[in-house]
């Protein structure tokens, strides 16, 4: 469904040219969670910038590859023909729900303007399903959350509200960028927990942008790790959380904090099981 081949985007700075994502492949098929791992600066959101064709400066040039969906190359299109795709095939949920969201309108104003511009509805017909995105997201008090402004909702409900607007055009593939840093732990669950039973109702493929294997053993099918814009390898979350070949990857699972050591054991056999799922599926 996505497929990247050999991709490479660099930024031509002041300072010279910094040589973010080289040669990158990477693909997803249908129902897929990956996890897109690694340190900070790894690329991460690079890759998952370009994917959406979001890159947002001049100073980015892509320097290599395809960016494959559904055997139509993104970096062919024009901006009209990607801001379709962009949506219907391809939502963003950001790690900051605060930048995605207009202070100025009210919540309902906001996805009744993504869910008019993707699938032609009228605004009576976009209320409704405004409100059933909530819903959707499992939003307490939906009816009255319509009408609310950003500033009114915890940071756990606007990263929902982010969520039912990237879902607004039922995309087939969802590119969370760390949906969950700015949260707290109980509230990071929940969103977690939300995005896999999107995943599970409607098949959406993820591709979770995280640096947290902890969120790879509680969620992700396959994982790709990434360091200083390179893949360094790449397989399923059992394969890769089980045996890690290299010494980075085994340094980023020791990272993952003690604590949670009780959690993740129990988490392996769990994203063993969707993986099971998953591979079923695919077949
Ligand atoms: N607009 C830009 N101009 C110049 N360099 C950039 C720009 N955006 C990103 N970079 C560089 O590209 C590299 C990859 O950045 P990226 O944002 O993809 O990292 P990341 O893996 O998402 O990290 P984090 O976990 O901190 O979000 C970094 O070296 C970064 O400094
Ligand atoms: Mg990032």
């Amino acid at each position: 469904m996505l497929e990247i081949k050999n991709l490479s985007v660099e930024f031509h700075t002041d300072g010279g040219v910094v040589h973010a994502v080289r040669h990158v492949d990477l693909t997803m098929g249908e129902g897929e969670i990956r996890g897109l791992v690694g340190e900070s600066g790894s690329g991460k959101s690079v890759t998952a910038m370009t994917i959406l064709g979001l890159l947002g400066t001049r100073r980015a040039r892509i320097s290599s590859g395809q960016i494959l969906v559904n055997g139509r190359n993104l970096l062919e299109l024009s901006p009209a023909e990607l801001a379709k795709v962009r949506g219907r095939q391809l939502g963003l949920v950001s790690q900051n729900a605060l930048s995605a969201l207009d202070p100025s309108f009210t919540i309902g104003s906001q996805l009744m303007e993504v869910i008019m511009w993707h699938r032609k509805l009228s605004r009576s017909e976009a209320r409704k399903e405004a409100l059933e995105a909530l819903r959707t997201v499992s939003m307490p008090d939906p009816e009255h959350k319509l009408r609310a402004y950003q500033h009114q909702l915890s940071g756990g409900q606007r990263q929902r509200v982010v969520i039912a607007m990237a879902l607004a055009a039922r995309p087939q593939i969802l590119l969370a960028d760390e949906p969950t840093t700015a949260l707290d732990a109980t509230v990071q669950k929940q969103i977690l927990d939300l995005l896999l039973q999107i995943n599970q109702e409607f098949g959406t493929a993820i591709l979770m942008v995280t640096h947290d294997f902890g969120v790879v053993a509680h969620m992700c099918h396959t994982v790709t790790v990434m360091r200083r814009g390179e893949v360094l390898e790449e397989g399923t979350a059992k394969h890769v959380l089980e045996s890690p070949t290299h010494p980075y990857t085994q340094a980023l699972i020791a990272a993952v904090p003690r604590l949670h050591a009780h959690d993740q054991a129990a988490a392996v056999p769990r994203a063993e099981r969707r993986l099971h799922v998953f591979q079923e599926a695919a077949l």
